[in-house]
Protein backbone atom coordinates (compact mmCIF):
# COMPACT_ATOMS: atom_id res chain seq x y z
CA UNK A 1 0.00 0.00 0.00
CA UNK A 2 1.58 3.50 -0.91
CA UNK A 3 1.64 5.95 2.00
CA UNK A 4 0.08 9.08 1.65
CA UNK A 5 1.84 10.60 4.25
CA UNK A 6 5.12 11.15 6.06
CA UNK A 7 6.27 9.13 9.16
CA UNK A 8 9.53 9.21 11.08
CA UNK A 9 8.79 6.63 13.29
CA UNK A 10 9.24 2.83 13.19
CA UNK A 11 8.88 0.15 14.94
CA UNK A 12 12.20 0.53 16.43
CA UNK A 13 10.66 3.60 18.38
CA UNK A 14 8.36 1.05 20.48
CA UNK A 15 9.15 -1.99 22.38
CA UNK A 16 8.81 -4.88 20.46
CA UNK A 17 6.46 -8.09 22.14
CA UNK A 18 6.36 -11.23 21.44
CA UNK A 19 2.40 -10.66 19.77
CA UNK A 20 3.62 -8.08 18.05
CA UNK A 21 6.49 -9.49 16.57
CA UNK A 22 4.35 -11.74 14.79
CA UNK A 23 1.67 -9.26 13.68
CA UNK A 24 4.79 -7.68 12.30
CA UNK A 25 5.83 -10.54 10.13
CA UNK A 26 1.74 -10.40 8.72
CA UNK A 27 1.78 -6.87 8.08
CA UNK A 28 5.70 -6.12 6.94
CA UNK A 29 5.09 -6.30 3.19
CA UNK A 30 2.23 -3.21 3.26
CA UNK A 31 3.24 -0.90 6.57
CA UNK A 32 6.73 -1.56 7.89
CA UNK A 33 8.92 -0.32 4.54
CA UNK A 34 7.22 2.79 4.14
CA UNK A 35 7.99 3.69 7.56
CA UNK A 36 11.51 2.74 7.55
CA UNK A 37 12.21 4.03 3.98
CA UNK A 38 10.89 7.28 6.18
CA UNK A 39 12.96 7.28 9.16
CA UNK A 40 16.06 9.12 10.00
CA UNK A 41 14.58 12.60 10.47
CA UNK A 42 13.08 12.12 13.77
CA UNK A 43 14.09 13.84 17.50
CA UNK A 44 16.59 11.50 19.06
CA UNK A 45 15.52 12.34 21.99
CA UNK A 46 12.10 11.13 21.36
CA UNK A 47 12.53 7.70 20.22
CA UNK A 48 12.56 5.85 24.14
CA UNK A 49 10.13 3.23 23.17
CA UNK A 50 6.62 3.06 25.13
CA UNK A 51 5.57 -0.62 26.44
CA UNK A 52 1.94 -2.02 26.20
CA UNK A 53 1.81 -1.87 29.70
CA UNK A 54 2.79 1.97 29.89
CA UNK A 55 -0.25 2.43 27.56
CA UNK A 56 -2.23 0.97 29.31
CA UNK A 57 -2.08 1.72 32.86
CA UNK A 58 -0.96 5.60 32.29
CA UNK A 59 -4.25 7.15 30.87
CA UNK A 60 -7.25 10.00 30.76
CA UNK A 61 -10.57 8.53 30.65
CA UNK A 62 -12.79 10.71 32.84
CA UNK A 63 -15.72 8.46 32.79
CA UNK A 64 -13.70 5.94 34.80
CA UNK A 65 -11.90 8.76 36.93
CA UNK A 66 -9.77 11.48 36.80
CA UNK A 67 -6.40 9.64 38.12
CA UNK A 68 -3.92 8.53 35.86
CA UNK A 69 -4.70 4.60 37.00
CA UNK A 70 -8.12 4.94 37.59
CA UNK A 71 -8.99 4.01 33.97
CA UNK A 72 -7.24 0.94 34.10
CA UNK A 73 -8.68 -0.21 37.36
CA UNK A 74 -12.22 0.69 36.55
CA UNK A 75 -12.76 0.26 32.74
CA UNK A 76 -13.25 -3.60 32.79
CA UNK A 77 -16.82 -2.39 33.45
CA UNK A 78 -17.18 -1.12 30.53
CA UNK A 79 -19.07 -3.25 27.92
CA UNK A 80 -18.29 -3.59 24.69
CA UNK A 81 -20.49 -5.76 23.21
CA UNK A 82 -22.84 -5.85 20.91
CA UNK A 83 -21.17 -1.82 19.90
CA UNK A 84 -22.95 0.19 17.30
CA UNK A 85 -22.58 3.46 15.91
CA UNK A 86 -25.14 5.97 15.29
CA UNK A 87 -24.28 8.06 11.98
CA UNK A 88 -26.21 10.85 11.59
CA UNK A 89 -26.82 14.24 9.77
CA UNK A 90 -25.57 15.43 6.67
CA UNK A 91 -24.98 12.01 5.45
CA UNK A 92 -26.19 10.22 2.47
CA UNK A 93 -26.64 6.99 4.75
CA UNK A 94 -27.43 7.03 7.88
CA UNK A 95 -28.07 4.77 10.72
CA UNK A 96 -27.22 2.60 13.64
CA UNK A 97 -24.36 0.07 12.50
CA UNK A 98 -23.16 -2.33 13.92
CA UNK A 99 -19.19 -1.75 14.11
CA UNK A 100 -18.49 -4.86 11.87
CA UNK A 101 -20.52 -3.66 9.53
CA UNK A 102 -19.19 -0.13 9.68
CA UNK A 103 -15.46 -1.45 9.20
CA UNK A 104 -16.29 -4.06 6.93
CA UNK A 105 -14.68 -3.65 3.88
CA UNK A 106 -12.17 -1.14 5.02
CA UNK A 107 -8.37 -1.30 5.09
CA UNK A 108 -6.79 -1.78 8.66
CA UNK A 109 -3.05 -0.45 8.69
CA UNK A 110 -0.65 0.31 11.81
CA UNK A 111 0.19 3.45 12.41
CA UNK A 112 3.26 4.23 15.16
CA UNK A 113 2.26 7.94 16.01
CA UNK A 114 3.09 10.40 18.69
CA UNK A 115 0.96 11.02 20.96
CA UNK A 116 0.89 14.65 23.23
CA UNK A 117 -1.49 15.30 25.85
CA UNK A 118 -2.33 18.45 26.89
CA UNK A 119 -0.98 18.19 30.41
CA UNK A 120 2.38 17.99 28.78
CA UNK A 121 3.04 14.56 28.72
CA UNK A 122 3.81 12.28 25.82
CA UNK A 123 4.10 8.65 24.41
CA UNK A 124 4.66 6.74 21.49
CA UNK A 125 1.60 4.63 20.52
CA UNK A 126 1.40 1.67 17.50
CA UNK A 127 -1.85 1.86 16.57
CA UNK A 128 -4.04 -0.30 14.65
CA UNK A 129 -6.74 1.42 12.73
CA UNK A 130 -8.46 2.77 9.72
CA UNK A 131 -8.65 6.05 7.93
CA UNK A 132 -11.53 8.26 9.04
CA UNK A 133 -11.98 8.85 5.55
CA UNK A 134 -12.36 5.53 4.43
CA UNK A 135 -15.78 5.49 6.88
CA UNK A 136 -16.81 8.92 6.19
CA UNK A 137 -16.65 7.91 2.21
CA UNK A 138 -18.43 4.34 2.66
CA UNK A 139 -21.20 6.38 4.50
CA UNK A 140 -21.48 8.94 2.15
CA UNK A 141 -21.00 12.91 3.00
CA UNK A 142 -23.19 15.48 1.59
CA UNK A 143 -21.92 18.82 0.15
CA UNK A 144 -22.44 21.08 2.56
CA UNK A 145 -21.01 19.24 5.42
CA UNK A 146 -18.00 21.42 7.23
CA UNK A 147 -17.66 19.36 10.79
CA UNK A 148 -17.82 16.02 11.95
CA UNK A 149 -18.90 16.03 15.46
CA UNK A 150 -18.36 12.22 17.93
CA UNK A 151 -19.68 10.75 20.74
CA UNK A 152 -18.64 8.17 23.56
CA UNK A 153 -20.48 5.79 25.49
CA UNK A 154 -22.47 6.51 28.63
CA UNK A 155 -22.61 3.51 30.96
CA UNK A 156 -23.62 5.18 34.22
CA UNK A 157 -23.57 2.11 36.42
CA UNK A 158 -20.34 1.21 34.61
CA UNK A 159 -19.18 4.56 34.76
CA UNK A 160 -17.59 5.64 38.20
CA UNK A 161 -16.70 9.37 37.13
CA UNK A 162 -19.98 9.61 35.25
CA UNK A 163 -22.07 8.96 38.43
CA UNK A 164 -19.91 11.84 39.85
CA UNK A 165 -20.35 14.21 37.49
CA UNK A 166 -16.64 15.10 36.77
CA UNK A 167 -17.25 16.34 33.77
CA UNK A 168 -20.21 16.97 31.54
CA UNK A 169 -20.76 13.75 29.72
CA UNK A 170 -21.25 12.62 27.03
CA UNK A 171 -17.78 13.42 26.32
CA UNK A 172 -18.10 15.10 22.89
CA UNK A 173 -15.27 16.16 20.44
CA UNK A 174 -15.28 17.54 16.78
CA UNK A 175 -13.01 17.78 13.76
CA UNK A 176 -13.06 19.95 10.54
CA UNK A 177 -13.99 18.37 7.76
CA UNK A 178 -10.77 18.68 5.93
CA UNK A 179 -9.06 17.56 9.58
CA UNK A 180 -11.55 14.47 9.69
CA UNK A 181 -10.96 13.68 5.93
CA UNK A 182 -6.79 13.85 6.14
CA UNK A 183 -4.92 10.42 5.95
CA UNK A 184 -3.28 10.47 9.45
CA UNK A 185 -6.43 10.78 10.73
CA UNK A 186 -7.64 7.15 12.16
CA UNK A 187 -10.09 5.56 14.22
CA UNK A 188 -8.15 3.05 16.04
CA UNK A 189 -9.23 -0.24 17.27
CA UNK A 190 -6.10 -2.20 18.59
CA UNK A 191 -2.46 -1.28 20.09
CA UNK A 192 0.46 -3.89 19.63
CA UNK A 193 -2.04 -5.89 16.92
CA UNK A 194 -4.27 -6.66 19.33
CA UNK A 195 -7.43 -5.30 20.40
CA UNK A 196 -7.72 -1.61 21.83
CA UNK A 197 -7.90 -2.22 26.08
CA UNK A 198 -10.92 -1.13 27.45
CA UNK A 199 -9.02 2.14 29.01
CA UNK A 200 -7.49 3.24 26.07
CA UNK A 201 -11.11 3.44 23.99
CA UNK A 202 -12.58 0.38 23.58
CA UNK A 203 -13.77 -0.82 20.98
CA UNK A 204 -13.48 2.19 18.72
CA UNK A 205 -11.81 5.61 19.62
CA UNK A 206 -10.30 8.34 17.23
CA UNK A 207 -6.65 9.55 17.01
CA UNK A 208 -5.88 12.58 15.44
CA UNK A 209 -1.86 12.68 15.99
CA UNK A 210 -1.30 16.58 15.62
CA UNK A 211 -3.83 17.32 17.85
CA UNK A 212 -3.64 17.44 21.78
CA UNK A 213 -4.66 13.89 23.01
CA UNK A 214 -8.07 14.79 24.27
CA UNK A 215 -8.85 15.40 20.72
CA UNK A 216 -8.75 12.04 20.41
CA UNK A 217 -12.17 10.91 22.05
CA UNK A 218 -12.79 7.41 23.20
CA UNK A 219 -15.83 4.40 22.57
CA UNK A 220 -17.34 6.43 20.08
CA UNK A 221 -21.31 5.82 19.54
CA UNK A 222 -22.60 8.14 17.04
CA UNK A 223 -20.58 10.60 14.48
CA UNK A 224 -22.54 13.05 13.22
CA UNK A 225 -22.11 15.43 10.09
CA UNK A 226 -23.17 19.09 10.28
CA UNK A 227 -22.55 22.22 8.89
CA UNK A 228 -22.07 24.10 12.26
CA UNK A 229 -18.75 23.90 14.36
CA UNK A 230 -19.52 21.26 17.16
CA UNK A 231 -19.51 21.74 20.93
CA UNK A 232 -16.12 19.77 22.65
CA UNK A 233 -16.32 18.73 26.66
CA UNK A 234 -13.15 20.66 27.43
CA UNK A 235 -14.47 23.69 25.49
CA UNK A 236 -17.19 23.84 27.85
CA UNK A 237 -15.54 23.12 30.47
CA UNK A 238 -12.99 25.87 30.30
CA UNK A 239 -13.28 27.92 27.36
CA UNK A 240 -10.17 30.07 28.22
CA UNK A 241 -7.96 26.90 28.23
CA UNK A 242 -9.14 24.52 25.66
CA UNK A 243 -9.75 25.67 21.81
CA UNK A 244 -11.95 23.88 19.27
CA UNK A 245 -8.46 23.31 17.75
CA UNK A 246 -5.97 22.58 19.86
CA UNK A 247 -3.22 21.30 17.73
CA UNK A 248 -0.05 20.76 19.36
CA UNK A 249 1.60 24.36 19.38
CA UNK A 250 4.91 24.73 21.81
CA UNK A 251 4.48 28.45 21.02
CA UNK A 252 0.87 28.80 22.45
CA UNK A 253 1.34 27.95 26.28
CA UNK A 254 -1.78 26.86 28.38
CA UNK A 255 -2.76 29.38 30.61
CA UNK A 256 -1.27 27.83 33.35
CA UNK A 257 2.10 25.65 32.02
CA UNK A 258 4.34 26.08 28.91
CA UNK A 259 3.63 23.95 25.81
CA UNK A 260 6.99 23.95 24.65
CA UNK A 261 8.09 20.94 25.82
CA UNK A 262 6.60 17.83 27.07
CA UNK A 263 7.51 14.66 29.73
CA UNK A 264 8.04 11.15 28.00
CA UNK A 265 5.95 8.67 30.00
CA UNK A 266 8.74 5.81 30.71
CA UNK A 267 11.36 8.00 30.82
CA UNK A 268 12.31 7.51 34.48
CA UNK A 269 12.19 9.73 37.21
CA UNK A 270 15.51 11.93 36.24
CA UNK A 271 14.84 11.53 32.60
CA UNK A 272 14.84 15.33 30.89
CA UNK A 273 12.15 16.91 28.90
CA UNK A 274 12.23 16.76 25.37
CA UNK A 275 10.90 19.64 23.26
CA UNK A 276 7.94 19.86 21.50
CA UNK A 277 7.56 19.70 17.90
CA UNK A 278 5.19 22.10 15.99
CA UNK A 279 2.01 19.82 14.68
CA UNK A 280 3.36 17.28 16.87
CA UNK A 281 5.78 16.64 14.20
CA UNK A 282 3.17 16.53 11.59
CA UNK A 283 4.49 19.56 9.30
CA UNK A 284 2.32 17.90 6.50
CA UNK A 285 -0.69 19.30 8.09
CA UNK A 286 -0.14 23.01 8.31
CA UNK A 287 -1.58 23.73 5.13
CA UNK A 288 -5.11 22.79 6.53
CA UNK A 289 -4.45 26.01 8.78
CA UNK A 290 -2.63 28.70 5.83
CA UNK A 291 -4.06 32.10 6.55
CA UNK A 292 -5.10 31.12 10.15
CA UNK A 293 -3.74 32.86 13.16
CA UNK A 294 -3.21 29.71 15.52
CA UNK A 295 -2.72 32.01 18.48
CA UNK A 296 -6.55 33.45 18.29
CA UNK A 297 -7.52 29.80 17.03
CA UNK A 298 -5.91 27.51 19.48
N1 LIG B 1 -12.26 10.31 25.71
C1 LIG B 1 -13.22 10.21 26.65
N2 LIG B 1 -14.41 9.71 26.32
N3 LIG B 1 -13.03 10.60 27.94
C2 LIG B 1 -11.83 11.14 28.34
O1 LIG B 1 -11.68 11.50 29.52
N4 LIG B 1 -9.56 11.82 27.68
C3 LIG B 1 -8.80 12.40 26.56
C4 LIG B 1 -8.74 11.45 25.37
N5 LIG B 1 -10.06 10.90 25.09
C5 LIG B 1 -10.78 11.28 27.36
C6 LIG B 1 -11.04 10.81 26.04
C7 LIG B 1 -7.44 12.78 26.96
S1 LIG B 1 -7.27 14.16 27.94
C8 LIG B 1 -6.34 12.10 26.52
S2 LIG B 1 -4.77 12.68 26.82
C9 LIG B 1 -6.48 10.81 25.82
O2 LIG B 1 -7.83 10.39 25.68
C10 LIG B 1 -5.73 9.74 26.56
O3 LIG B 1 -5.70 8.57 25.80
P1 LIG B 1 -4.96 7.29 26.40
O4 LIG B 1 -5.49 7.08 27.77
O5 LIG B 1 -5.30 6.18 25.46
O6 LIG B 1 -3.49 7.60 26.40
Amino acid sequence: MAHRWTNDLTRADVTPKAAYLNRRQILAGTIGLGAIGLAGAARADTLEPNTLEEITSYNNYYEFGTGKTDPATNAHKLVTSPWSIKVDGMVDNPGDYALGDLLDGLTEEERIYRFRCVEAWSMVIPWNGIELADILNKVGVQSGAKYVAFETVVQPENMIGVQRRVLDFPYVEGLRLDEAMHPLTIMATGIYGEPIANQNGAPIRLVVPWKYGFKSIKSIVRITLTDEEPPISWNVANAREYGFYSNVNPTVDHPRWSQATERKIGGGLFASRQDTLMFNGYPEVASLYEGMDLTVNF
